[in-house]
């Protein structure tokens, strides 16, 4: 038989470009990082922490008890009281500058080790994640010297000392995202990494201590959810910031009940694309491709829910599934690979759990036939046809490349479809028509709503969600309410 032109396009397949290691250095230990230097645990206790893409051993990580957690509540206080909070906001922005540019200057060796740690695809940490922790400092530097101008005749104040609790997903971005404003608006913080991904909240630690930043202005602190729970529950600390499973949320919110400490959290979702008839199609199958298996769908703002409008549903469907026949899962430190490694054996289980619960609820299952490494954790990219409103694919956070597709005829039942859900974080609409999109923006209970794109982030705006998503704002000017008593 003779190869036809398709025939080669086809079988072409990149060579691979696996980005270099060898400028990296990862310690065979870390401490922890508390009023300026890096000290030992108390009981001497040490995690591993490996590469969910070859399970090998990356380092060994302190585990914070409860008396380091309280060394490191009160460096935090005794820095606040001492120094920041006293410092004025343009002194204050010089440093928050500085660790911006800082981070900037490894940007190379950050992203490598963010991919080793969290098995993200290095294209993703190389130009979005990195640059947008970055630029995070660099948004908030900005606002620190112009809190008086942000909130006029309020007389903003910080609260004190911030408790910041971030997960695996994004590891640096979400400790950006936390430690940038709180610094901005004058408050100390302690911040504990997700303990499967510490290695990058370390290495900030390091250039922290390089930037000549107060001591005991940030220390960060590595340990699992006891760790953790002793943080939330310190009695010198003023806000905790969460962001993580609706879970633990939950019991965080019960245990700060009747206390005097601020709270924001930022939780779960279940993200809804909304495909008109009128949508641009091919741009529509790239942002729900995007969308949904983008970092291996461990985004909380995931378009995991996919409603397309009836009329257009075959054709969308048989592009989204050639689209996913050539997306290339396998080891994230190739620049060619669209799909990394899960981020943990049990997030793996827990998705191929939701595989099988997705099968017997009769949904029909498609994946392509790509083949995916032995050694490490992998999933390949899922959909789930004729998925229905009860089904527990739809309702449930996988947070996972999975996605479930339904259709609707009007745009009422489709309003009603993508609220019905306990989540609210997020919503894509995909229309050539500008009146649609406001109407849907406005009717949609998502904290965000992308008209025509997916998963588009930016210092300056804000981003948070509506009921089990949680509640408060991080990015843009709402981003410093969390941190002031206004
Ligand atoms: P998790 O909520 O247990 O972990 C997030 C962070 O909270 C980690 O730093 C962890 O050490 C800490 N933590 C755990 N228990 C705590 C406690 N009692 N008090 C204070 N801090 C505590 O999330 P996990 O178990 O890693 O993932 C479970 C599910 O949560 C995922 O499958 C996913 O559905 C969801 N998730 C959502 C995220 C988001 O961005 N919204 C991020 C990570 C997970
Ligand atoms: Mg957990």
């Amino acid at each position: 038989m003779q190869t036809t032109q398709a025939d080669k396009i086809f079988d072409w397949a990149y060579a691979p470009a696996p980005e270099a290691t060898d400028h990296v250095h990862i310690n065979k230990k870390y401490d922890l990082f508390i009023d300026g230097k890096f000290v030992k645990p108390g009981k001497g206790k040490y995690t591993n922490t490996i590469s969910p893409s070859t399970e090998q051993l990356l380092a060994q990580v302190a585990e914070a008890d409860e008396k380091d957690v309280d060394k490191a509540v009160k460096a935090a206080k005794s820095a606040y009281d001492k120094t920041w909070k006293k410092m004025p906001g343009k002194e204050k922005a010089k440093y928050i500058f500085r660790i911006a540019r800082m981070i900037q200057e490894r940007a190379r060796e950050f992203s490598v080790i963010e991919t080793m740690n969290g098995g993200k695809p290095i294209r993703e940490s190389r130009d979005i994640d990195i640059p947008l922790a970055a630029n995070h400092f660099f948004y908030y530097a900005g606002w620190a010297d112009k809190l008086d101008y942000a909130f006029p005749n309020r007389k903003p104040q910080p609260v004190g000392v911030a408790g910041q609790i971030i997960p695996w997903n994004f590891p640096l971005l979400m400790a950006a995202w936390k430690i940038a404003p709180a610094l901005a608006t004058g408050n100390t913080v302690v911040l504990k990494p997700a303990e499967t991904t510490p290695l990058t909240a370390l290495k900030l630690a390091e250039i922290i201590q390089e930037s000549g930043l107060p001591d005991g202005v940030v220390n960060i602190i590595t340990g699992a959810g006891q760790t953790g729970a002793a943080l939330v529950n310190h009695s010198l600390i003023n806000k905790v910031a969460f962001t993580g499973s609706t879970e633990v949320g939950k019991v965080i919110q019960k245990a700060l009940a009747g206390s005097n400490k601020k709270l924001s959290l930022e939780l779960g979702g279940k993200g809804a694309h909304i495909v008109f008839e009128d949508a641009p199609i091919d741009q529509a199958v790239e942002g729900i491709v995007n969308g949904i298996f983008f970092n291996q769908g461990h985004v909380c703002c995931a378009g995991s829910r996919l409603f397309v409008q009836e009329s257009i549903a075959d054709k969308l469907i048989d592009k989204l599934k050639d689209r996913m026949s050539s997306l290339i899962v396998g080891d994230p430190l190739d620049k060619n690979t669209d799909i990394g490694a899960i981020h943990s054996k049990e997030q793996l289980d827990k998705i191929n759990q939701y595989l099988s619960v997705g099968k017997k609820e009769g949904a029909e299952m498609y994946q392509p036939s790509c083949i995916i490494p032995k050694k490490g954790f992998y999933c390949k990219p899922t959909l789930f046809l004729n998925a229905s409103q009860s089904h527990r694919i739809v309702q449930e956070e996988i947070f996972g490349p999975v996605l479930a597709v339904q259709t609707f005829r009007t745009i009422e039942e489709v309003i009603e479809k993508a609220n019905n859900a306990p989540y609210g974080l997020s919503a894509g609409v995909w229309t050539d028509k500008g009146s649609r999109i406001f109407n849907l923006t406005s009717q949609l209970k998502a904290g965000v709503v992308w008209a025509n794109t997916y998963n588009k982030f930016d210092p300056a705006s804000p981003f948070g969600g509506y009921k089990e998503s949680g509640f408060g704002r991080e990015g843009g000017l709402h981003g410093l309410m969390p941190y002031l008593n206004l």
